[in-house]
């Protein structure tokens, strides 16, 4: 559903900037969006993208965004743009970003997943809703959900994210949950208060927001209606 979703706005647009998440979520979307692009035949030329994060001193992002992503889909490189993790000065880093988005002219349709804690991007509870792209130290229940993606490679402590402000200037945002562990968040942000500590809850204060969300993610919505 998610993939038909995005796939039909890039083939309705003349151009179109894509905001895009990383994690377990999307890989279902990134993959039908994968056979699409093929079926179709789509140039993808008119395509930019732009993730939401990257870890500091890792390019573990950029690897997947390459394998699940740009190659099989074929964004052409020049028209992606990730956080450098890697960057010596990491403030510098963050406005280059908020300058790359702007020169880019926004973000059309922004796609989010959904953190244990409430968080979008990166952006962990407590994080002021007006942020802009920024360092943030992880927390604990960040880093235990993403524990497994770092076998070899040390588990990154803090990361690069899109601020809040900055996400909710996208003229559209599709979110994605899927699992139980999700049901929390996913109540918070139906049924919950504007609290800075689910950050998600600021997207009622958005006028076009689209959830796809599976049984388990709505679990505890249901258990209520
Ligand atoms: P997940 O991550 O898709 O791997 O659950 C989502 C998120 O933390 O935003």
């Amino acid at each position: 559903m998610a993939a038909e979703y995005v796939f039909s706005k890039i083939k309705n647009a003349d151009r179109v900037v894509l905001g895009l998440a990383t994690g377990r979520t999307p890989l279902g979307m990134y993959r039908h969006l994968s056979k699409y692009s093929k079926e179709y035949k789509l140039s993808l030329s008119h395509v930019h993208t732009v993730n939401l994060d990257e870890y500091v001193g890792s390019k573990a992002y950029h690897a997947y965004m390459h394998q699940n992503v740009f190659d099989p889909i074929g964004i052409p490189n020049h028209q992606t743009h990730i956080p450098d993790g890697y960057a010596v000065d990491l403030e510098k880093e963050c406005m280059r970003y908020e300058a790359v988005i702007q020169q880019l002219g926004g973000i059309d349709l922004q796609v989010l997943g959904i953190g244990e804690n409430g968080h979008i991007g990166f952006n962990e509870p407590g994080t002021d809703f007006s942020s802009r792209t920024h360092v943030v130290e992880l927390t604990e229940s960040t880093l235990s959900a993403n524990a497994k993606y770092f076998t070899r490679e040390k588990q990154p402590r803090k990361a690069i994210t899109m601020g809040i402000g900055t996400i909710l200037e996208s003229k559209e945002i599709l979110l994605l949950a899927a699992g139980l562990k999700k049901a929390h968040a996913v109540r918070e942000l139906f049924k919950g208060s504007l609290n800075e500590n689910i950050p998600a809850t600021v997207l009622n204060h958005h006028p076009n927001v689209t959830v796809i969300a599976d049984r388990g993610a709505r679990s505890l919505l249901e258990e209520e209606s």
